[in-house]
Order: structure tokens, then sequence, then C-alpha cells
């Protein structure tokens, strides 16, 4: 069975000024094509920093993430942008919808980014609303619609060009709970179709919904490799990555603090999602959505750097600018989310459990961010300009 994700002895450490800070410590980790696999573990633990790398939003420091089999690591931003175009779909917890697009305009986008036509795109996108149940909302904006309405648009426009894999981030966090059920339905729909889905979550009811479930502590993936092919080199003895790992954490806790202090109090936010919008190049299987995909879209597996055009080249860089912008958007999530990590660190040293902390956090971080992710005064950081959809109609 082909590994769609392979995670080789990889490291990540953040430069923080003059400080290092070691996140990720020798993971190894394998999906097979049409696995689910869900990632758990405690606040702070490098979930996040993973799936970004995983997701090509973020560079490892050492070793090597192939996906569906590519190595990707030595590849530019720009072959980044089309590997993401290509075979990454994702879902976040705040959903990250463009707030001045309605529910079609949101899912049209990726399909935009792949150059299909106008007429074609705007049939694809309603389609696929219909898909997740939203046919009749095709029109709302995203402050016209529930949080799980939400979600649903941002899973459509995560597959609508059929990804091979999905990676979600916390993609119930914001929801109640029948709300989180109806997307892990959806989930389960599309996995069964064949995408496969890798999904972070505190919550193990909803882990329960993966074959396989993963643990992350410290930076250090448990039992992430399954193989039905030995890993290329040697790994490290987990007892000597935990212990690195604690020896890292205390280093880490002194560089948030001080990057705490370069912050900025508040950025505009962004839709990672958007730069990194799936793009189907191979045949579709018979499946979720199969019957929306009929007229085939400009194949760009063959030979694309070599056909670009000036004008597509001054597309791929606008991409790549936008992703720059939405990279650093995500940095402000994060720091957002440390704020919320030290509230959490506070409650449990008072003794709270667990549970209610990781509770509390995801509360006040769903709070914080959509507050500002929703809010319309701002531009979103986003660089896709008004009317951007016509600079690439055909
Ligand atoms: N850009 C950065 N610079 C420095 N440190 C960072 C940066 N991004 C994340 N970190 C640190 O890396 C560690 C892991 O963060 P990450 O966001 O991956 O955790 P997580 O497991 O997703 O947590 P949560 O469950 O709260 O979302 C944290 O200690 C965090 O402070
Ligand atoms: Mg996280």
């Amino acid at each position: 069975m082909a590994y769609i994700l392979e995670c080789r002895h990889i490291d990540k450490t953040y430069q923080t000024g003059k400080l290092e800070v070691p996140v990720l410590h020798d993971v190894n980790f394998a999906m097979e094509a049409g696995e689910y696999v869900a990632i758990m573990g405690p606040s702070g633990s490098g979930k996040s920093t993973l799936m970004n790398i995983i997701g090509c939003l973020d560079r490892l420091t050492e070793g090597e993430l192939l996906l569906d089999g590519e190595p990707v690591s030595q590849l530019s931003e720009k072959e980044l942008a089309l590997l993401r175009l290509r075979k990454v779909g994702f879902v976040f917890q705040t959903f990250q919808l463009l707030e001045s697009e309605t529910a079609l305009g949101n899912v049209e986008l990726p399909l935009t980014y792949a150059k299909v036509p106008r007429k074609e795109r705007r049939a694809i996108a309603a389609e696929a609303l219909e898909k997740v149940g939203l046919g009749d909302r095709l029109e709302f904006k995203p402050s016209q619609l529930s949080g799980g309405q939400k979600q649903r648009v941002a899973i459509a426009r995560a597959v609508v060009n059929h990804p091979k894999i999905l990676l979600a981030d916390e993609p119930t966090g914001a929801l109640d709970s029948k709300s989180g059920q109806q997307v892990m339905e959806l989930f389960r729909a599309l996995n069964q179709e064949g995408v496969s889905v890798l999904m972070i979550t505190h919550n193990r009811e909803i882990a329960s919904y993966a074959d396989r479930v993963v643990e992350i502590r410290d930076g250090v993936l448990l039992d992430g490799w399954r193989p039905t092919t030995p890993l290329p080199i040697p790994s490290v003895q987990p007892e000597d990555a935990v212990a690195a790992a604690t020896a890292a954490a205390t280093a880490a806790a002194a560089a948030v603090a001080a990057a705490a202090a370069e912050r900025p109090a508040s950025v505009s936010p962004s839709s990672p999602i958007l730069s990194a919008p799936g793009i189907q190049v191979e045949e579709p299987g018979d499946g979720f959505f199969d019957d929306v995909d009929e007229e085939p879209t400009e194949d760009l597996s063959e030979g694309f750097f070599d056909e670009l055009d000036e004008e597509e080249d001054r597309d791929a860089a606008a991409i790549i600018d936008r992703e720059d912008a939405d990279k650093k958007a995500v940095g402000t999530l994060r720091a957002k989310g440390d704020g919320e990590a030290e509230k959490v660190a506070t409650l449990l040293d008072k003794g709270d459990s667990e549970e209610e902390a990781v509770t509390a956090k995801m509360n006040g971080e769903a709070k914080s961010t959509s507050a500002e992710a929703f809010d319309t005064d701002k531009t979103p950081a986003t660089g896709i300009p008004a009317g951007g959809s016509e600079e690439v109609d055909t």
C-alpha cells in the first residue's frame, strides 16, 4: 500500500530572535492512502506545528516530508504552492472563510486559483455546497450562517478540487456536539470515497471516528509509523527524545515569553486554506464530488512550469505573496493561542482537571479568533484583491 504521507525524522525548531525553540523531535509518521488518522495530545505539544509542516504551510528544520511519495523539503515556494494546490485540503477550527464572500464565492476560490472558467466553477461550487447540505444557502455570507454551516462551507471549499489528503486542525473545536457530529459524518463520507484524512482533536469521541489515533507529547509522536517498509535511518530511542523534549520545553517557554513581547497586538485574520486549495489532476474515482466534475478541468500536472506564460507567472507569484501574508496571520493566531495556553497552564496550576482547562482554552480561542475573523471592518490579510476572480477568468 502506498503512503500518502511520510514524516521521516522530522525536527522543528523555531527561531525567536536569538533564541531557538525546539518543538518537534524526531517525528516519524506514516499514513497509507485512504487512512483516517486522528492526532491527540496536550496543548502546546506540537500538533498544529506538525500539521502546518505536513500541509507545507511551514518548513521543517530537519528530516524529510513526503506527500504522495514526493519529497518536499527541497521544493521552492512556488513548487510548494502548486503541490498544495494539487494534493491538500485544509479545515481549521475557526473556519477561515472570507467574510465578504458568499458561501458560493468562498467555495469557488480554490477553483479560481486552479483556473477553472467562471461558469464551470460556479456550477461545481454550487454542487459541492449541495453535497454538504447547503444548497439553500449559496448566497449567504458567513455572518448569516451558523458555526456548523460555516464549517461545512469550509469543508466544501477544502475538497472542491479533490485533494488527496484532508488536514483538519480541531475541526469541531468551535462547534456544538450536533454540528460536530455532522462534520464527522462528512469526513467519514469523504474518507469512504478515498480521501485520506488527518485530524487533530482534543476530544476522544471525535477521535473515535478515525481508524487510528496517534499521540503526541512534548513534540514526540508515539507510534506514528506503521511500516510496510522500514524507516530509512534508525530513529533515536524514545527515552532520549522525551528527555530532549523535556529540556527543550523549558527553553520553549522562555522563548514564547520573549516572542510575546515582539508580537503585534492585532493583525488581520487570514485564510490559510485559501492559499492551499487542492486541485484534481488525476482522474477522479467514483465518489463524493465526481458528479460535479464531469467537465474536465485544465490538466496542470504536465509541464506546468514550462507552459506558464507571463500572466500565469504573475498569478503564481500572487498566490505565493498571499501565502506569505497567510503565514504571518497563522503566526498571529498562534500568538493568541499562546496566550490561551498560558491561561490553561494557570488553570492547571490551580489544580483544575486537564479536561476543564482544555475546554476553557478552546472556548477562549474560538471567541478570540472568531471575533477578529468575522469583523467585517477589517480587511482579511488574504491578499486576494476585490474582483480577483476576474484576473484569472478565461
Ligand atoms: N512561531 C513560533 N515561534 C516560537 N514558538 C512557537 C511558534 N509556534 C509555536 N510555537 C511553540 O511550539 C509549541 C507547540 O505549539 P503548537 O501550536 O504546535 O501546539 P498545539 O499542540 O497545537 O497546541 P494546542 O492544542 O493548544 O493548539 C508551543 O510551545 C508554542 O509556543
Ligand atoms: Mg494547535
